[in-house]
């Protein structure tokens, strides 16, 4: 098995299961053409994520990593009327293709993008009361997830739920010895869920158009 039938597969979910949507694949084009990396959930996770935004019903949503706002788009499309979206976001440059391409999906309104370190904008969304949040979708810089997870963990409910992207990285996360910070930051993540008793908690291995990696999936008790 190869990368390149993981693609082909994933492009026939994609041709069977996935419509076909004008602002989605602006999205992509723009954020290609504005050289942004090409690291957004792949078509089928995107709708994976809107399914389970839908199936808990979610009015308050968090994401933490936005890039050119493709997964959010996918998100907040899940959201009623009067549901809303933040999304945090470090580089500027990724904030404003992401509003961009929100703007055309006609979702600015409810989504809110913070420019900043997450970590320094996680406390202000705490002061203001904007959870708490029904899901937390974590994709940003992975040396970071214990503490998005805190995070995560201070801004939601009962039955919430926290997905955290890229917890396999091609099986790097067994490597207890590596250096890459992104690694070790998932193993301390690892780690604190198997000593967290506030959640129920799997992890999931994918492959796809994106390569072999994994989410982890939290439920709040
Ligand atoms: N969720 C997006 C992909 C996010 S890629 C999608 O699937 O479409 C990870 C993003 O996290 C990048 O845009 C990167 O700039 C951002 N990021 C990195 N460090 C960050 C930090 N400390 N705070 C907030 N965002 C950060
Ligand atoms: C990377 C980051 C992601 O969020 C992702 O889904 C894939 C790759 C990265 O930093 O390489
Ligand atoms: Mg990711």
């Amino acid at each position: 098995m190869s990368l390149k039938k993981w693609k082909a597969v994933d492009q026939y979910i994609s041709d069977q299961l996935i419509e076909q949507d004008a602002a989605l694949d602006a999205a992509l084009k723009a954020s290609d053409a504005a050289g942004l990396p090409q690291i957004n959930v792949s078509p089928a996770q995107g709708k994976f994520l809107n399914l389970l935004a839908q199936v808990l019903g979610s009015r308050r949503i968090l994401e933490i990593g936005t890039l050119g706002g493709y997964s959010t788009i996918w998100l907040a499309r899940a959201l009623p009327k009067g549901g809303k979206l933040v999304t945090l976001e470090y580089d500027p440059e990724h904030a404003r293709v992401a509003r961009a391409n929100l703007a055309k999906a006609k979702l600015s309104s409810k989504v809110d993008l913070r420019v900043g370190a997450a970590l320094s904008s996680l406390p202000k969304i705490a002061s203001e009361k904007l959870g708490p949040f029904d899901l937390v979708f974590i994709d940003a810089d992975k040396e970071n997830n214990p503490a998005y997870f805190k995070w995560a963990l201070k801004l939601t409910h009962k039955g919430s739920v926290i997905i955290v992207d890229n917890v396999i990285r091609e099986g790097e996360v067994l490597n207890a010895r590596s250096r890459d910070p992104r690694i070790r930051g998932t193993r301390a993540l690892y780690r604190l869920l198997s000593a967290e008793k506030r959640v129920e908690v799997t992890a999931i291995q994918t492959v796809g158009s994106k390569g072999y990696d994994g989410f982890a999936l939290a439920r709040v008790k």
